[in-house]
């Protein structure tokens, strides 16, 4: 049955091919801004990329009048003001951010304070606080996990580093984002891994939404489907520009279902461990999908079996379940199978969560926002049985 109402948003253009980053003239012309500030990460300059990236957008024609490289691994208010500065004192005209999703996070944060000015917590945070576009910024992802290239959303911890500020609004889509597998052979085994769960938890999790349409489940189910056929290549051999590919775009068709349809539970839980116990997103992500899919799976049952003909790995006797829990067991097999292969944990216990912790994620689960979004209600006690059998 089709939802009684959905809407559809994705203006970001995507463009996708390896090495496209060295030919961007035609992409850029269209943007329109002639002078760009480049924002990425001291981890991405060791490995020469931004120079790479600046020298191309000269060649494609446009000036690059500075660059900002201090984001740090989980950006800040600090970083985002610096950075900001750094822009306004360029006369910068537009941002192009390169890295993973906290440099992108940073550069759209930093774009608000360019157009705008003001106070990025008092004035921004939240959602719907824009009323007009921004400068145009061009998305670069070095990593196939967030989606933040093609999403609305930015994540951003406060001045003391202990709160998750959220912003998110249309204004914040990137204009065009760029898909180029050559950028992400060098992401090592464990982060391959760990991000590419975050997109697959981003899939799945936004295809059993109650938020869900048949645009976003398309996106959704496709992405399932990439990330099942390629991740164990991109893991065994980093370098595969196919399976590289497929994850990037993967991540990206993700990043658009889960804008639209939301998430739940798994990143309520995900959250409450990053915040409380510093377990990275989707190393957290990857133990608790199973968990979170168990804890919904009444709820969820026939729209999860839908999933069932996009999920590998099963076993003959496993073929026989029903599609719900072919797909809940594809999963656990997919992390049981990298979790050997010695690149993702799938134990709470193995990411330095205190088991006397358990209480206080469960409580911190009910209080995030994904639990509005939840398939069914987040109920503290409950979650802490599932987090318990993640332990
Ligand atoms: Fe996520």
């Amino acid at each position: 049955m089709l939802p009684l109402f959905f809407e559809f948003h994705s203006p970001t253009k995507v463009v996708y091919g390896p090495g496209l980053v060295t030919d961007l003239q035609a992409e850029l012309a269209q943007v329109g801004a002639r002078r760009y500030l480049l924002v990425s990460d001291r981890g991405l300059e060791k490995l020469g990329l931004p120079a790479r990236v600046a020298t191309s957008l000269e060649d494609a024609g446009v000036e690059v009048v500075g660059s900002f490289l201090d984001v740090p691994e989980n950006s800040e208010v600090g970083a985002v003001r610096a950075c900001a500065e750094a822009a306004v004192a360029a006369a910068a005209e537009g941002l192009v951010a390169l890295g993973g999703g906290s440099v992108i996070d940073t550069a759209k944060c930093a774009d608000i304070l360019l157009s705008e000015g003001g106070d990025l917590v008092d004035d921004y945070s939240g959602a719907g606080t824009l009323t007009r576009p921004l400068k145009p910024l061009v998305a670069i992802p070095t990593t196939a996990g967030t989606g933040s290239e093609v999403t609305q959303a930015a994540v951003i911890l406060d001045e003391a580093g202990s709160v998750k500020l959220s912003f998110s609004d249309k204004f914040l889509l990137p204009t065009l984002a760029v898909l180029d597998p050559e950028l992400t052979v060098s992401l090592p085994p464990r982060l391959t891994a760990s991000t590419a769960m975050d997109a697959l938890t981003h899939a799945v999790e936004s295809y059993v939404s109650p938020q869900w349409s048949p645009m976003s489940e398309a996106l959704a189910a496709g992405a399932v489907r990439l990330i099942f056929a390629h991740l164990e290549a991109a893991v065994a051999d980093g370098s595969d520009l196919e399976a590289r590919g497929a994850l990037l775009t993967a991540a990206a068709m993700a990043g658009i279902a889960f804008s639209h349809a939301m998430v739940g539970c798994v990143h309520g839980m995900a959250h409450a461990v990053g915040g409380l116990c510093h377990v990275p997103h989707g190393a957290a992500n990857a133990i608790l999908l199973p968990h979170g899919l168990a804890y919904n799976r009444e709820v969820v049952e026939e729209r999860l079996g839908g999933l069932a003909p996009f999920v590998r790995g099963l076993t003959a006797d496993e073929e026989q379940l029903d599609p719900a829990d072919r797909v809940i067991v594809a999963i656990t097999n997919l992390a049981g199978r990298l979790n050997a292969a010695g690149v993702l944990a799938t134990r709470l216990r193995d990411v330095g969560v205190p088991e006397e912790r358990l209480a206080a994620v469960a409580e911190a689960t009910v209080m995030d926002g994904t639990s509005f979004y939840n398939p069914r209600e987040v109920v503290a006690e409950e979650i802490l049985s599932h987090l318990r059998n993640a332990y």
